[in-house]
């Protein structure tokens, strides 16, 4: 059988670096068998820097971006690229995000063409602009998600991506079942990927805005880790998958 481990990146398989080594230890040793697949906010180019600094596993694809770029050995999916961009105007998007002088954009390098991303400082005042960007787009006709995460980054993707519909998509490509399917999160841009038909593991020092989502809408396909990052994804892979 083959395995599908689809894992966040920060504070999910990095953030206890000694549990990072024993997870890749264990990883490497079984590595034919799985299909590893890294799901991380971060552009193409700053994960493969963190993949380089913690030395991580390489891994067999990478949905960069919040699942807006798939790569493979660094090259990135064009059908991903052509599907996710029907009905995607991201200067419309932009100019209309532009109006909220809350949003702060974030760094030019983790833009892409199909991720606007913004910082909004927590404060009371702002709690309401998630709902009011989202009807104002709606309103304009224009198609897009809003993903809040770690109560700070706002991103913007086409509605067809985020991680979840990314790995759904390797998922269908690879034939791989949702029993051995593996998805390991902390935070708000990770909730896509639960919803999927998978099974998955939400580690100990997971954000308040993934345990809401888990008391709200987690099954028994959703399991809560007794340890946090790396820890909690060797417990998964216990729990679901005897490993
Ligand atoms: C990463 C990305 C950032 C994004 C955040 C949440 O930190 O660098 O652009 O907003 O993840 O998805
Ligand atoms: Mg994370």
């Amino acid at each position: 059988m083959k395995f599908l481990l689809v894992t966040d990146l920060d504070n999910t398989l990095v953030g206890d670096d000694e549990a990072t080594q024993i997870l890749n230890q264990r990883l490497q040793s079984m590595r034919s068998q799985f299909c590893l697949v890294y799901a991380t906010g971060r552009s193409h180019a700053s994960t493969c820097e963190l993949i380089a600094q913690k030395q991580l596993l390489a891994p067999d694809y990478t949905l960069a971006g919040v699942g807006s770029e798939i790569y493979q050995n660094g090259t990135l999916d064009l059908d991903w690229a052509e599907y996710i961009s029907q009905d995607w105007d991201k200067m419309a998007i932009a100019s209309l995000a532009q109006q909220f002088k809350q949003l702060q954009p974030q760094s030019l390098t983790e833009q892409n063409p199909w991720k606007i991303s913004y910082c909004l400082q927590p404060a009371p005042e702002n709690s309401s602009i998630l709902q009011t960007l989202q009807q104002k787009l709606t309103a304009s006709g224009l198609s897009a998600q809003i993903i809040f995460s770690s109560n700070r980054d706002l991103d913007i993707l086409p509605k067809t991506s985020n991680k979840g519909n990314a790995l759904t998509y390797l998922q269908q490509r690879l034939q791989i079942s949702s029993e051995a399917t593996l998805v390991c999160g902390d935070s708000g841009n990770d909730i896509s990927m639960f919803e999927q038909d998978v099974r998955g593991v939400i580690v100990a020092n997971a954000l308040p805005e993934l345990l809401a989502w888990h008391r709200e809408c987690g099954n028994q396909n959703h399991y809560l880790a007794g340890s946090g990052c790396a820890g909690g994804i060797m417990e998964g892979m216990t729990y679901f998958w005897r490993l």
